[in-house]
């Protein structure tokens, strides 16, 4: 812990970069420690190589349920963490939602939420942004800690979002992926995951979602999920009779405060982002023992 409190230390004096969290990082296959060579990364457990790419590392270790050992699934979210490796679907998505009126005050509405939850947990020395897309939610937190992490598993999205951020906060990006996020336990002081478990079709993949993020936060986890007993699923559900559309991959109230409490930590608020209008909730989960 000493060592991840220098670290932070150092991480405030150096600008910018992947190379100021050197000591925070992780191995995504091994756990292993990363070191920062020429243009790269390298594993000091396995020897494995990850370079980066104009400033980006890429740590992002893809697939599913076999890559940590739970072995086969019926349905992954494997394509789905290709869909924004380039940066012109990455605009096409982002402009997507800065164009349309009510999808801009809908994100205002999601930054207040999620100044709510950080009011509560107080000032961040490092937040991790995991799934950061293209940059849409870090404004509602950035000024509240002296360090982020920014990363996707799509480069796509973190081009796109660093090319076009203002923010001021120091920051790192890198490619990861949220199933083997390459940090150490407990290395930031919390992670924020927004319109990611509802992309996840199994059980096992939102469980090792909640797993990860719960092992590398400190304080506190801020996660959205969309909730199975919302006015949306259940109109959803009863008219899927007529017209087939395939159910919303959801997770009640009650699985992620248990979810919360595996990972040593209590699920302190879940508000709805609209009773009506949408399924989505996002939880604040805060570590025991966190100040
Ligand atoms: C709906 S977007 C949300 C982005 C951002 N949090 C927001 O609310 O605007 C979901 C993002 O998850 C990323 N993604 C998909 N699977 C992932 C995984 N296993 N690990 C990390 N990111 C993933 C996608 O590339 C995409 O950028
Ligand atoms: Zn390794």
């Amino acid at each position: 812990m000493a060592q991840i409190e220098a670290t932070v230390a150092a991480a405030m004096r150096r600008p910018e970069g992947i190379a100021a969290i050197q000591d925070l990082l992780a191995c995504p296959v091994c756990s292993g420690a990363l070191k920062v060579e020429a243009e790269a990364l390298r594993c000091a457990g396995c020897g494995a190589r990850y370079a980066i790419d104009d400033g980006i590392a890429l740590l992002a270790l893809r697939g599913s349920a076999n890559t940590w050992g739970s072995g086969q699934q019926p349905e992954t979210s494997e394509s789905y963490q290709a869909e924004y490796q380039t940066v012109e679907r990455a605009a096409a998505y982002n402009h997507g939602y800065q164009r349309k009126v009510h999808k801009r005050i809908g994100t205002r509405h999601e930054w207040r939420i999620i100044r709510r939850h950080i009011d509560k947990v107080g000032r961040s020395r490092v937040i991790l942004e995991l799934p950061c897309g293209g940059g849409r939610i870090t404004p509602s937190f950035a000024d509240t800690a002296d360090f982020i992490i920014e990363s996707d598993i799509a480069i796509g999205q973190i081009r796109y979002a660093r090319a076009t951020s203002t923010l001021t906060t120091p920051r790192a990006w890198m490619t990861a992926s949220a199933f083997h996020i390459p940090l150490r336990d407990a290395s930031v002081d919390g992670t924020v995951c927004i319109r990611l478990a509802h992309h996840l079709p199994t059980p096992a993949e939102r469980e090792r979602l909640f797993k990860e993020l719960m092992r590398v936060s400190r304080r506190f986890v801020i996660v959205t999920f969309f909730d199975h007993h919302s006015l949306k699923n259940l109109t959803r559900r009863m008219r899927h009779p007529f017209d087939k559309k395939p159910p919303k991959m959801t997770m009640t109230t009650d699985r992620v405060a248990e979810l919360a409490r595996e990972g040593g930590g209590r699920l302190v608020a879940a508000p709805p982002l609209n009773r009506i209008a949408s399924g989505h909730r996002f939880a604040l989960i805060v570590k025991d023992g966190a100040a």
